[in-house]
Formats: structure tokens, C-alpha cells, sequence
């Protein structure tokens, strides 16, 4: 049950703020069918080599599983389209509260809403980029499926060697690789990151848990910064306890209510 009051106080201070930063993780594409990390139904629950060392944490120790894996993951996102959490965030970029994002998820679903200001963290599952030089390249949602189920319909476990010649080629001649961040590599757009989060004088921390740094280092900095932390979340996270308000629920029913509430305030 979502609390209403919860909702109007979350408006108001929106309304209020001077330059409201979103901070997003894979809950708010759940309701998109893409699964979350850590919840029961989550990728690291059916992986639990996952949640210490990333896909190649999983496929190191199971190269056997590499075809289920890759599939499932590719199958969740394959037809996945906004939900009304997404096009919220949009609109509230649109009505000129939300100056940015800052996102861990790399499904675009932010951008496919219509999300102008989106800062990834972990990358783009659309986008490869070349081992060799600085060239990136960004597929169609076609173009990305023509391309892996492809090399998918081939493989029946990882191996680097196998992989590499069938990756698409840069104009370099040398060959790409997808643009997310594994574990222990750099994360991408700390700078811009660091600067929106000392310019927030408002985040919003959706769908979360808040427990990967150094993402989760964000909403920490700008509470220090004096901001204030709002947090939707069907259960509390690690960052709830730095919030001035949570109001727990899925932000694809609570996102809209306060684009709502917030037209109902301005007429
Ligand atoms: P997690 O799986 O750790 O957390 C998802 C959060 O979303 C949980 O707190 C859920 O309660 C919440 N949630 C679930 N359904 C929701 C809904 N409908 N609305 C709002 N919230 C909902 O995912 P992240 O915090 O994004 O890193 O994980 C961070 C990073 O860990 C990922 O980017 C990934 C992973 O390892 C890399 O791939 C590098
Ligand atoms: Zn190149």
C-alpha cells in the first residue's frame, strides 16, 4: 500500500529543489522483465559466483554455462520497453526538476524513455567499443540481437580465444567488445558524476541496493554536500538509513503518483 502522504511530501520537496539528481539502479527496470543482482529472483542468486566477480567471475569457474547465461540475459532485455517509472523520470526532466541521472544500468531504458542528461556508470549493453583504440560503436536494438544470436547459436561454452574472432570489427581492423564494466574495471563518467553530485542540492535513489562502490559512494557525497535523499525502493537498502524520506514501493507506481501530485500542485 502506497502511502499518499509519503508521495505529497516527496512532490514538495521536489517542487522546492534547485537541481534534483536521479541516482538509479536495476530495480527500476524490474518491471521492464529485467532481472535485478540480488533479490530472490535475481542474477546473482542463480550465480552466486556473480555477486564477487561479475559475468566472468561466473564464467571462469562455469564456461559450461556461458550459452544459458548469455541467453537469459540477453532474452530479459531483448524485448524490454520503459515502464511508467521511466517515463516518469523523462517527464520530470521535460518539467525541468530532474537536471541528470546517474545510472548503474546499462539497458538504455532511461534513454528510450526520452532522458536526455543520463550519466552510466557500468556501461551500455548496446554499445562496443575496440580493444585497441578509443572508437565506439553503438547498435540498434536489431543490429545488437542479428549480432549475438549469432555468435550464440555457436557457442556451447566461454573460452576468450574462441570469442575474440567473432567479435565485430573497428575500422582499426582490431576487434570490439561490449561497453559494460566488469568487475574491477573502471567505472565510467566519474567525473561528470562527481561533478552533478556536488551540484544536487536533491537525489532521488531508486531502485537500488546500494552495496557497489564505488556507485553507492554517490548518495554518501551528497549527503555530505548537504543534499537532501529521497528513496523508493520496495525494501530498504543500504543507503535508507542516510535518506530524509523512503517511501517503499516499485518506482514504476510511485514515480508517476509524484509526476501527478506535482501537476496537481501547479495548476
Ligand atoms: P541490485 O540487484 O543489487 O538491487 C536492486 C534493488 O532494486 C533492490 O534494492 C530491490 O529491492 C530494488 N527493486 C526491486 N524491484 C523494484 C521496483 N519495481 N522498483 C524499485 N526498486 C525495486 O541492483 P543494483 O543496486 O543496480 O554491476 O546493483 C548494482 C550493481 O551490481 C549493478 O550495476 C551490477 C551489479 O553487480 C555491474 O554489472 C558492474
Ligand atoms: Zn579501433
Amino acid at each position: 500500500m502506497i502511502e499518499s502522504d509519503k508521495v505529497v511530501e516527496a512532490s514538495r520537496i521536489i517542487c522546492s529543489s534547485n537541481w534534483m539528481l536521479g541516482f538509479t539502479g536495476a530495480g527500476v527496470s524490474a518491471e521492464s522483465g529485467i532481472s535485478t543482482f540480488r533479490d530472490l529472483d535475481g542474477l546473482w542468486n542463480r550465480y552466486p559466483e556473480g555477486a564477487s566477480g561479475g559475468i566472468m567471475g561466473i564464467l571462469r569457474r562455469h564456461p559450461e554455462t556461458a550459452h544459458e547465461l548469455f541467453s537469459g540475459m540477453l532474452n530479459s532485455i531483448r524485448n524490454a520497453t520503459p515502464n511508467p517509472g521511466h517515463h516518469a523520470l523523462s517527464e520530470l526532466e521535460r518539467m525541468g526538476y530532474l537536471k541528470s541521472i546517474i545510472t548503474q544500468n546499462g539497458d538504455n531504458l532511461h534513454q528510450d524513455a526520452g532522458s536526455s542528461k543520463v550519466l552510466e556508470l557500468h556501461g551500455n549493453a548496446f554499445r562496443f567499443r575496440c580493444l585497441e583504440c578509443t572508437r565506439k560503436k553503438h547498435f540498434s536494438r536489431d543490429g545488437l540481437f542479428y549480432l549475438v544470436d549469432d555468435i550464440l547459436s555457436k557457442m556451447d561454452h566461454f573460452s576468450i580465444e574462441w570469442i575474440i574472432p567473432r567479435l565485430p570489427s573497428c575500422k582499426c581492423g582490431e576487434p570490439m567488445r561490449p561497453d559494460v564494466v566488469g568487475f574491477g574495471e573502471p567505472v565510467h563518467n566519474l567525473e561528470k558524476a562527481s561533478e552533478a553530485t556536488s551540484r544536487c542540492d536533491l537525489m532521488l535513489i531508486m531502485g537500488t541496493s546500494g552495496v557497489v562502490y564505488p556507485a553507492a559512494m554517490f548518495p554518501v557525497l551528497a549527503k555530505r554536500n548537504g543534499a537532501k535523499l529521497i528513496e523508493i525502493n520496495p525494501k530498504e537498502s543500504a543507503l535508507t538509513s542516510k535518506c530524509d524520506l523512503f517511501l517503499p514501493g516499485k518506482t514504476g507506481e510511485i514515480l508517476p503518483m509524484i509526476v501527478e501530485n506535482i501537476k496537481e500542485m501547479n495548476r
